[in-house]
């Protein structure tokens, strides 16, 4: 199953969608550019969907973010708009593990003229988070990897914000089989782990969290201890 090439936007109305894309105008010309190059370079379409791109970035504003970590590159359209948020003073610390991804996410961060805001790290991330621990702690972790390493994420968003910062994860309602005990066409342990981030996120006491109804679902929590 996994993502559609076009992400669902609010209550599966097209045109519902419609509307709020020509409202809200989430995707300007160099994000477009980002998404159809990796697609046309063979990447899959699984960049988060446009509105979520902007919520990264209005969150970003708000809050007065200034460094965060990403886990799952990709193509770099979602740290584009972390960095967009954050503004010049604002520094991104984002973790691929193929590095044919990561070359192409360092090329469209040149491009869109935040190159010297980025680090791209590349390998496992669990091994390569590391590297940027005593840079922290952070403002902002996103989640955007394989799911079965959520838990783990979690854990380490846990030990690096600050208090005050938030962890945000996409793909949490598990493409719609999140809850079930025998999803169709998604992994079960996948499924179970995103199960395990979300109980831990909600009910482990580190953070106070909500879960946005975006297409995919997208997890905010706010560290208070
Ligand atoms: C959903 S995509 C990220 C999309 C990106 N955040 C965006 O919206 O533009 C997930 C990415 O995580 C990467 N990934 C998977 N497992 C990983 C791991 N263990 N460590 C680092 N990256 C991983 C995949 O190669 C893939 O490019």
């Amino acid at each position: 199953m996994g993502s559609p090439d076009v992400k669902a936007f609010g209550a599966a109305d097209p045109e519902l969608a419609a509307w709020a894309a020509a409202t809200y105008r989430p995707e300007d010309e160099v994000l477009r550019g980002i998404r159809e190059r990796s697609i046309a370079a063979g990447l899959p379409a699984i960049q988060v969907g446009a509105m979520d791109g902007l919520h990264l970035e209005v969150l970003a504003r708000a809050c007065g973010w200034r460094s965060a970590v990403e886990i799952g590159t990709l193509g770099g359209y979602s740290g584009v708009c972390l960095l967009r948020g954050m503004g010049e003073r604002g520094r991104l610390d984002t973790f691929e593990l193929d590095p044919g991804r990561a070359a192409l996410a360092r090329r469209h961060f040149e491009e869109a003229g935040v190159a010297d805001r980025v680090r791209v790290h590349v390998g496992p991330a669990l091994e390569r988070l590391a590297a940027v621990e005593a840079e922290g702690p952070f403002d902002v972790v996103f989640i955007d990897a394989d799911k079965k390493g959520y838990p783990a994420y979690l854990d380490w968003a846990a030990e690096h914000l600050r208090v005050g910062g938030a962890v945000l994860a996409d793909n949490t309602f598990g493409f719609g089989q999140v809850h079930r005990a025998r999803p169709q066409g998604e992994d079960p342990e996948a499924m179970e782990a995103l199960r395990t981030f979300s109980a831990r996120l909600a009910q482990g006491g580190r953070f106070r969290a909500t879960l946005l109804p975006t297409g995919e679902g997208l997890s905010l929590g706010v560290k208070v201890r």
